[in-house]
């Protein structure tokens, strides 16, 4: 067996090194790093190597037997859908969003309905046990089975879950939980991240589903909880404004499920209502049609999505127009708007360019360039876009339209709308007409600007 060293850790990251210094390597924080007796927390136990009962051995990827994986459905269908199609046994899940937003709401909701049919442990950190089950009443959840807890202390929350043994078990949130083990504050990373570490090892030993629940910072990463998102399975965000009803959750990493997958609710009266049809919200359908505004198709995780996209183009007073982009990367505006003059002729420079994605969504993908240009155009001329018109494309920087994946599913989500033309990558025109819709195949921008014109 090793020889027992001294070793030291630091206090903000829980790194371990062998050496003290004034800087911790890892996080780069000052005077964090102290000695740690025995084995640094979350470390590895040397006698996982001396081949007495417990220890692992290597096994044939033939030999793994492997157990059909049932979901559990959560009774809120969008939730499911963001899932990946129900919620796995032993799976652990990061819900991550702004204070305010619904995290709590959601989750009592996914926990009543769950009641029925698995175990169901709701763990506080933030609310008293009356300020929850008031909720729950108040939504006209049922509570019979719906089993609350407050408490902060991680060892006892495992204590209770070993004798309580739920199904599925909910930590809101883990800022507000800390280990004994540790001397740093709630709130703290290296807390954050023990806290989450036991909680994980427990649910895998044990099968219990786990939510986490985690707030996120100005700056919009999960504070402390960022350092989670590789030891949870799935990470969950939320999008949108507060100020709007809707309410978008987007699936960030899933490893049971479609990345970028959104799920779709409306914040009402009685809760998180599922949307069923959302491509209706996020279009703002005008009395008369107005200019800067087009409808695109955009396909995040495995459903199409009709968005719509509005851009003002004013003339500028300042020395360095802005381009400012709401839903939209702001680089990617400006690298557009440069395609649009060397490629088309058209000069924005003069010009403040505002650019919107109606509902709060956030599209990540390219898919957007081109209606993004179509849009910026229509506001610069002051020329509205057919209202029956949707568009979608990737526009390169030589000027070209490039396909975007799943064209035709995106065509008939259009079509089914009631959408009558489409411009769209001449490779993304579909082998069989779609009734109903006229599809204009494109190779080059300026084939866009003719058709618009
Ligand atoms: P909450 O779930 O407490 O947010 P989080 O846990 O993410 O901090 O959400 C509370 C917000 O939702 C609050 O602003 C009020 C609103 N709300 C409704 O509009 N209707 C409802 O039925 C509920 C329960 C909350
Ligand atoms: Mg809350």
């Amino acid at each position: 067996m090793a020889k027992s060293k001294t070793r030291y850790q630091c206090r903000e990251c829980a790194a371990v090194t062998t050496k003290w210094a004034g800087q911790c390597a890892d996080c780069h924080a000052w005077n964090s790093i102290e000695e740690v007796a025995g084995e640094p927390a979350g470390g590895g136990g040397s006698d996982r190597f001396s081949g007495y009962a417990g220890a692992t051995s290597i096994t044939n990827a033939s030999d793994v037997v492997i157990t059909a994986e049932q979901r559990v459905t959560t009774g809120l269908s969008e939730l499911d859908r963001v899932l990946g199609g129900g919620l796995v046994p032993g799976s652990v899940t990061l819900l991550g969003g702004d204070p305010g937003i619904g995290k709590s709401t959601l989750l009592i909701q996914c926990m009543a309905n769950l009641s029925g049919r698995t175990g169901t442990l709701y763990i506080t950190g933030e609310e008293s046990l009356s300020q929850v089950s008031m909720r729950a009443q108040r939504l006209g959840l049922p509570q019979d089975n719906l089993r609350l807890l407050t408490e902060t202390r991680v060892e006892q929350i495992i204590q209770h879950a070993e004798i309580e043994k739920p199904g599925v078990m909910v930590i809101d949130s883990i800022q507000t939980m800390y280990t004994e083990t540790l001397t740093s504050a709630p709130g703290a990373v290296a807390q954050v991240r023990e806290s989450a570490a036991r909680l994980v090892r427990y649910a895998k030993q044990t099968g219990t589903s786990v939510f986490l629940v985690g707030h996120v910072t100005k700056e919009g990463a999960l504070a402390g909880p960022r350092v989670l998102e590789h030891m949870v399975d799935t990470v969950l965000y939320f999008e949108g404004d507060q100020g709007s009803r809707y309410r978008v959750i987007r699936a960030v990493k899933n490893r049971f499920g479609a990345v970028n997958e959104l799920g779709v609710f409306a914040m009402g009266e009685k809760g998180l209502q599922v949307v069923s049809n959302p491509s209706a919200i996020f279009l703002s359908r005008h009395e008369t049609p107005v200019s800067g505004s087009v409808i695109l198709v955009t396909r995040e995780g495995t459903r199409p999505l009709l968005v719509e996209a509005q851009a003002l183009v004013d003339e500028s007073h300042l020395g360095n127009p802005r381009r400012v982009s709401l839903g939209l990367e702001q680089n990617r505006l400006s690298m557009l708007l440069a395609v649009l003059h060397r490629h088309a002729g058209i000069a924005m420079f003069d010009q403040d360019v505002y650019v919107n994605v109606v509902g709060g969504v956030r599209i990540s993908e390219t898919a957007a360039d081109l209606p993004v240009l179509l849009a910026a155009l229509s506001s610069f001329r002051d020329r509205p876009l057919a209202a029956d018109l949707v568009v979608f494309g990737e526009v390169g920087l030589a000027g070209e339209v490039r396909p975007v994946n799943n064209g035709e599913d995106r065509l008939r989500e259009a079509a089914k709308h009631g959408f009558k033309q489409a411009i769209v990558p001449a490779s993304n025109q579909p082998r069989d007409p779609i009734p109903g819709l006229t599809v204009h195949g494109i190779h080059r921008l300026p084939e866009a600007l003719d058709l618009v014109n």
